[in-house]
């Protein structure tokens, strides 16, 4: 959507910067400050309440070494440092993720550095303690493809005839990283050492935002089978609910340029990457997932 919504007059608040819808199910920009503006003491409590509203906020123009990308990713709470550590691209912060197809020579390699990316999911569904919000950061994108792209999970559910709200309401889905990456990247698999640290785990497949208070269908593809239904069953409804919960009009499309950055809610969205050509094109991501709460 093109049409700028000054928050300001909306709301009738008087919030220092602008707020511009990017898509009528979720997302926003946020226009008149600078990131580091955002997550300052004055103005972090405002952007938090248009993060929780619109599920993502999204900032242009921002110059994000590392370590103030880490620090930035602090204000939404702890960071996680991921269990994948061959991609933690730099040594002082293992927090950042970095998605990268590039060789020792700042080429293209020719290989997707992790194709697990490209189906819906939401970060850390794998853990106990699942994402709360993920802050990505674009340093160089390609020309084509290369897109994010974001579902909103209140729609889904709200979506669902009562029979469904009924039916999955109290069902409980195991999350299982090893899973998701055999399934997608199965030639660069877990090692058994990263294996150990995060056996698979249940959630309920309907959560409730532990700030909005809103239902939101929780699966995605880390999603592996429903607790207590036979395991070709379990798989088959995933699924079906997966393709189900991201029809078009519930999908906001990104597609980057460089220094960007996007904050997003995990608990409330999906998300998926879109292909690229690895051999000829450059993308560099650099990825903070913040811990969250147990699902409920
Ligand atoms: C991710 O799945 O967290 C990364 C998405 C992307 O690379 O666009």
């Amino acid at each position: 959507m093109d049409t700028a919504v000054d928050h300001r007059r909306a709301s009738g608040s008087r919030r220092p910067f602008e707020v511009r819808p990017l898509h009528p199910a979720l997302g926003a920009e946020i226009a008149g400050i600078t990131l580091e503006e955002a997550v300052g003491e004055a103005v972090f409590a405002e952007i938090y309440d248009v993060f929780l509203e619109r599920g993502l906020i999204l900032f242009h123009d921002v110059d994000l070494p590392p370590a103030t990308q880490v620090a930035f990713a602090r204000r939404f709470g702890e960071v996680q440092v991921h269990v994948m550590n061959q991609y933690h691209g730099y040594a002082d912060h293992p927090e950042i993720y970095r998605l990268a197809n590039l060789d020792a020579d700042g080429n293209p390699n020719g290989k997707h550095p992790d194709m697990g990316t490209m189906y819906w999911h939401t970060d850390g569904s794998w853990r106990p303690t699942t994402g709360h919000a993920t802050m990505m950061y674009s340093e160089m994108v390609p020309s084509e493809g290369g897109e994010t792209h974001f579902a909103d999970m209140y729609g889904a559910y709200e979506s669902l005839s009562p029979q469904w709200k009924e039916r999955l309401g109290s069902l409980k889905a195991f999350h299982n990283l090893d899973f998701s990456r055999t399934r997608r990247h199965g030639h660069d698999p877990m090692t058994e050492e990263q294996k150990a640290k995060v056996p698979p785990v249940a959630h309920p497949v309907v959560r409730t935002h532990p700030e909005t208070g809103r239902k939101s269908l929780f699966l995605g593809d880390h999603a592996e089978w429903i607790d207590g239904m036979d395991y070709a069953e379990g798989r088959a409804l995933i699924e079906e609910i997966n393709a189900m919960a991201t029809p078009d009009h519930l999908v906001y499309r990104h597609h980057w340029s460089p220094r960007q950055c996007i904050v997003w809610d995990n608990r409330c969205l999906l998300h998926r990457a879109t292909g690229y050509d690895p051999a000829t094109e450059r993308r560099v991501m650099r990825r903070c997932t913040v811990l969250g709460d147990r699902p409920y």
